[in-house]
């Protein structure tokens, strides 16, 4: 089994990968460290929390950041999940879960020193809490086994951003998080939209899901009301993309996905601010700053057939 920290804003489709994670018999999900963007923090973790009662998820529950390393707070998405974060669903105020006393990322630094080489951190929101980790504690680069990031959008197979033309939300909510991170000499794995936009949960695959697969497909199949009524909306979708999900069946199972070995940086200003870059190849000529830089690996393909197979068996 694989042991991940699984860092998250939920949000509907992060729910979907909390309880894809916590369904798979090869990943112990260690905790769910919370981040805000698809909601507010507060939310963000009460919604951790209300899983966590809801499924007896054995995860500790961890609060993190409510803003981006340096520049002002993002608001809550609430067009793609809803004021709450998990659509039209509201958790209940009698959640008697408690989070972890520590902040994410000292919770994260504690962790991994505690099992050096045995962690992996998943991350499916912005990347502030791993960047604040890595900038408390640079040691920590040698200690994680990987990173397994879900963001970014590298122009591939004609997929580009889906909060700006250039822009995933994970990575536009905290570029200099993301690049960071991408520049730490630790093994990360993004899996962007040029690949999470290769799988669907269609509107049948949700139903099929809610009438074979108990309360959890219950669950699954009502926070993703809201999620459709945007995705039939704004991006003329019946169903919607698979993003978090493809983390965590990247954790489960590698071959699943084709990857693209080489540098990653982010672009933190300007027009096209939070646009991914990665430098596979070599005709480049310029002997720069980007040849002493770790190689990343990049998500360009998905087997999607086999990932939803694995994903409904799994639920
Ligand atoms: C990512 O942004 C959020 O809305 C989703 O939860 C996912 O992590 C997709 O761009
Ligand atoms: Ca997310």
């Amino acid at each position: 089994t694989k042991k991940i920290i699984l860092d998250t804003d939920p949000g509907i489709d992060d729910a979907m990968a909390i309880l894809f994670a916590e369904a798979h018999p090869s990943i112990e999900m260690l905790a769910i460290t919370t981040v805000y963007g698809n909601a507010t923090i507060d939310n963000a973790t009460r919604n951790a929390l209300y899983l966590k009662q809801k499924f007896h998820l054995k995860a500790d529950i961890v609060k993190g950041t409510n803003k981006p390393l340096n520049r002002p707070p993002v608001g809550p998405t609430v067009v793609v999940h809803g004021e709450s974060g998990f659509g039209d669903l509201v958790p209940p105020s009698d959640i008697t879960e408690k989070t972890d006393p520590r902040p994410a990322y000292q919770y994260i630094i504690d962790t991994v020193k505690a099992q050096p080489g045995e962690i992996t951190l998943v991350a499916v929101g912005p990347l502030t809490n791993i960047a604040l980790a890595l900038e408390a504690a640079p040691e920590i680069v040698d200690l994680v086994k990987e990173v397994v990031v879900m963001g970014g959008a590298f122009g591939m197979n004609g997929h580009r951003g889906n909060v700006t033309p250039y822009a995933e939300a994970n990575i536009h909510d905290d570029p200099h998080a993301a690049d960071i991170v991408f520049c730490a000499s630790w093994p990360v794995v993004i899996i962007g939209l040029d690949v999470t936009q290769q799988s669907f949960f269609t509107e049948e695959y949700l139903d099929r899901l809610r009438d074979d697969a108990g309360d959890v497909g219950q669950f699954i199949w009502d926070v993703s009301r809201y999620y459709l009524r945007f995705y039939s909306q704004k991006v003329g979708l019946k169903g919607c993309h698979v993003h978090d999900p493809s983390a965590i069946a990247y954790v489960i199972d590698p071959a699943l996905f084709t990857l693209r070995q080489g540098p990653v940086r982010v672009v933190t200003d300007g027009p096209a601010e939070g646009h991914t870059i990665q430098k596979f190849d070599t005709r480049t000529y310029q002997n720069d700053e980007w040849s002493s830089m770790p190689a990343q690996q990049v998500g360009i393909s998905v087997k999607d057939e086999e990932l939803l197979k694995l994903y409904r068996q799994s639920i």
